[in-house]
Order: C-alpha cells, then sequence, then structure tokens
C-alpha cells in the first residue's frame, strides 16, 4: 500500500511508545508520565535512568541495588585501550566510542540475546562502561595512562573524578546531573528511530547502540552541541556576535544548536539548561558565552523565526566546566544510550521488521554491452 513520500519522513507517524513524549505545543517532555523539568529539580541521573529503563522511579531498595550493578561494572577490558592506541591520532571520540562497543558486544558472552533480561542487563553493562570508554578514550589519545572509574561516586561525580583526577565542583555536578537527564530520551529522533530499524531485523540491543552512536554522531543530531561550540569560539566576541549570523545566514549556513523537527516555538530542555549557564557565568565571572549567545539568538529570532535547542545551551554549559569540546558528543552517548536501550526492548517487545517503500526514479531499458566494447 502506497503512502505520500514526506521527505526526512516529516510528519510521519512511525511507531507508538510509551517511554517519552514531546509536545511542541505545550513545549514539554515527558518521560514515562513525569514532566523532565520536575525530574530534572528533584532527581538524579540515575533514578531517571531507572525510571526510563524500567518504567516508573526506583524505591529505594531499587535504587540502591540499580547503582551497586552499575557502579560495579564500569571496568573495561584493558585490551580495549590498547586498540585505542592503535587508532589515528585524528579519529573523532565518536568513532572511537563506536568501536569499542563494538568489541564489547565481541567480548560479551550472550551479546546476540534479545531477551527482555539479556537486553536490561547489556543496556546496564553499557551504561556503566560508556562514561569510561569517553573518558579514558580521551586519556589515551591524549598519551594519558588510563583513569579507574571511581566504584563509589555517582554517574557526574564519577565523569569530573575521571576527567580530572580531583573532587568534584557541586555546582558542576548540578549543571551535568540536569544535561545528563535532559539528554536521556527525545521521542523518535534520528538515532533512536535507527536503534529501532536496526534491532528491528532482531539484532540485539549491542548492534542498536552502534547503530545510534553513529547516527548521533551527526551535526544535525547530537554532534550539533560540540559544532555549536566551534562557532561560539569562532565569533570569539560579542562584538563580532551579530555580524557574524548575518553573514553565515547571507552564505545560507545552517546556525548550529538552533530549529528542531518538532519544537516550532522553543525547545523546553534549552530553558533548563540555560539557567545553568547563567548561574555558572555569574559564579565564575566569564558573562562572554553567555553574551555572545544572546546576540546569536535574538538575531536567529529576528532573522528566521528559529529558537534555540538544547544543544546550544550544552555547549557553553560543557565549555565553562572546562570539559574538552571533542568529548561534547561522546557525553550525549553516555546519557542517551538509556533512551536507545528502552526504545530497543519496547520495540522486541512488540516488534515487525521496518521497511518502508522507495519511489525509484533512475532509468529503465537499458542493455548491457559486454566489457570489452565500453568505452
Ligand atoms: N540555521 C539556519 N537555518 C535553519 C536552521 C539553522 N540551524 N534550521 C533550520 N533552518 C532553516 C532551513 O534552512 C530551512 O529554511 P528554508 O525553508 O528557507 O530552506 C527551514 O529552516 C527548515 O529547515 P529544515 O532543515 O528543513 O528543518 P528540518 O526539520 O528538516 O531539520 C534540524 C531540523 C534540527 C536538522 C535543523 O533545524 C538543523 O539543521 N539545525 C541545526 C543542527 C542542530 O542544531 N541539530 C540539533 C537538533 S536537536
Amino acid at each position: 500500500m502506497a503512502s505520500e513520500y514526506s521527505p526526512g519522513l516529516e510528519g510521519v507517524m512511525a511507531g507508538i511508545s510509551g517511554i517519552s513524549e514531546v509536545d511542541p505545543i505545550q513545549n514539554t517532555l515527558i518521560y514515562r508520565g513525569y514532566d523532565a523539568r520536575e525530574l530534572v529539580e528533584k532527581c538524579s541521573f540515575e533514578e531517571v535512568a531507572y525510571l526510563v529503563l524500567y518504567g516508573d522511579l526506583p524505591t529505594h531498595t531499587e535504587y540502591d541495588a540499580f547503582t551497586s550493578r552499575i557502579k560495579a561494572q564500569r571496568d573495561v577490558p584493558s585490551s580495549i585501550y590498547d586498540l585505542y592506541r592503535s587508532f589515528d591520532n585524528s579519529a573523532h571520540p565518536m568513532d572511537t566510542l563506536k568501536a569499542a562497543v563494538a568489541v564489547l558486544a565481541a567480548q560479551a558472552k550472550n551479546a546476540s540475546d534479545i531477551s527482555e533480561s539479556a537486553s536490561l542487563a547489556a543496556a546496564e553493562s553499557l551504561l556503566a562502561k560508556i562514561p569510561t570508554l569517553v573518558v579514558n578514550g580521551y586519556r589515551v589519545t591524549h598519551g594519558d595512562a588510563p583513569r579507574p572509574p571511581s566504584k563509589e561516586l555517582d554517574h557526574n561525580q564519577n565523569f569530573f573524578y575521571m576527567l580530572t583526577g580531583g573532587e568534584p565542583n557541586p555546582m558542576f555536578n548540578k549543571a551535568l546531573n540536569a544535561t545528563q537527564i535532559l539528554y536521556i530520551e527525545h521521542g523518535f529522533n534520528a538515532s533512536t528511530f535507527s536503534s529501532r530499524v536496526t534491532v528491528s531485523t532482531l539484532a540485539d540491543l549491542y548492534c542498536g547502540v552502534v547503530s545510534a552512536i553513529g547516527t548521533l554522531k551527526g551535526p544535525l543530531h547530537g554532534g550539533a552541541n560540540e559544532h555549536a561550540m566551534a562557532m561560539l569560539l569562532e565569533i570569539g566576541t560579542p562584538e563580532r556576535a551579530e555580524a557574524w549570523v548575518d553573514d553565515a545566514l547571507t552564505n545560507k549556513k545552517k546556525i548550529m544548536g538552533f530549529g528542531h523537527r518538532e519544537y516550532k516555538k522553543g525547545d523546553s530542555r534549552a530553558v533548563i539548561v540555560k539557567k545553568h549557564v547563567q548561574e555558572l557565568s555569574d559564579a565564575l565571572g566569564n558573562r562572554k558565552w553567555i553574551e555572545i549567545s544572546d546576540i546569536v539568538e535574538a538575531k536567529m529570532l529576528a532573522a528566521k523565526n528559529l529558537y534555540p535547542n538544547v544543544d546550544f545551551p550544552v555547549a557553553s554549559t560543557y565549555y565553562l566546566m572546562d570539559i574538552p569540546v571533542e568529548l561534547y558528543t561522546p557525553m550525549f552517548v553516555m546519557s542517551r544510550v538509556v533512551g536507545w536501550s528502552a526504545n530497543i526492548i519496547e520495540q522486541l517487545a512488540n516488534n515487525r521488521i521496518f521497511r518502508p517503500q522507495s519511489e525509484y526514479n533512475g532509468p529503465h531499458d537499458k542493455k548491457v554491452t559486454p566489457l570489452a566494447a565500453r568505452v
């Protein structure tokens, strides 16, 4: 049964899901019935990860068991670091991460098991190990020794500890908690959709996550956060911002961190993250990035009626916390692996293979000239 072609599948309903609801009219994001704004205010990353994976917020006992399981699984085999050392220096961290997750799959005993219990176990293992791969991937490819992950610290504290070896700053933890919660899940975005397409063939969770990492890398999706920071750095000063945007728009360039397929009146996640940029800028006495951002925002609204999406304020948040720009997109994976996993498990529970149609617009009736006669 043919249906009308919609470029980019805009407006096409491709599935039914009970995991998250993106409401562009109300400008809200709901995870399993809870407003993401309230989750950011009241919950830790681990509580929300549990909610998205298991369907509701954990009890105290469930929370303790879940966080203990995650902390205990943070180590990765040292052979993965040998692999990192073999990579080209210019390798993008999303490519090294994608390779490392594929290796974890090949080293796992039952990676091909697509039962719900095996998928949940694989999801927890990846949730525990991906921050280790992200930070130690960066360390090893920059000539530093891998730092063993903490077995006590929570998700956010452990990330800062692994990166700096020092005491985590409470204000940084709060900001990272917000961005990591808000990155967990977001409807049928491109990477989530690709993970669902992959497992709809009855491939396993690892395959779905590897597909999704590749999809997230692109600048129109998760790669937008590091590209947004590259843009802010290139603009450099508030005085240059307006002319820079004018010039970019005249040259038909896309401004990274702006626009969204679903949200047309602003991204509720961006509003929350911007508060953290403000708080960090004031506390650190560095208002440069927020001043440039405000000018870019005003200009984009006036010129294109486009609002910033979550990746725009995330870029300044991470930069103010001294996190290397090349880690911004891999840090998205540290969180979104939860959403991908929940979607993969939901897809497998009620599966039908994704197989849409394409309309052929190539030539017909060509005749084969033998190779020897072809010039
Ligand atoms: N900068 C400049 N113009 C933009 C823009 C941006 N960031 N985002 C959209 N537009 C313009 C397009 O050029 C197009 O204009 P036109 O109709 O005059 O040709 C119009 O807005 C519609 O954009 P389109 O790319 O077709 O929308 P989409 O729904 O297919 O794409 C995004 C959505 C998010 C991919 C797109 O807005 C984008 O590329 N944003 C920048 C990357 C980004 O921040 N991604 C992270 C998303 S969370």
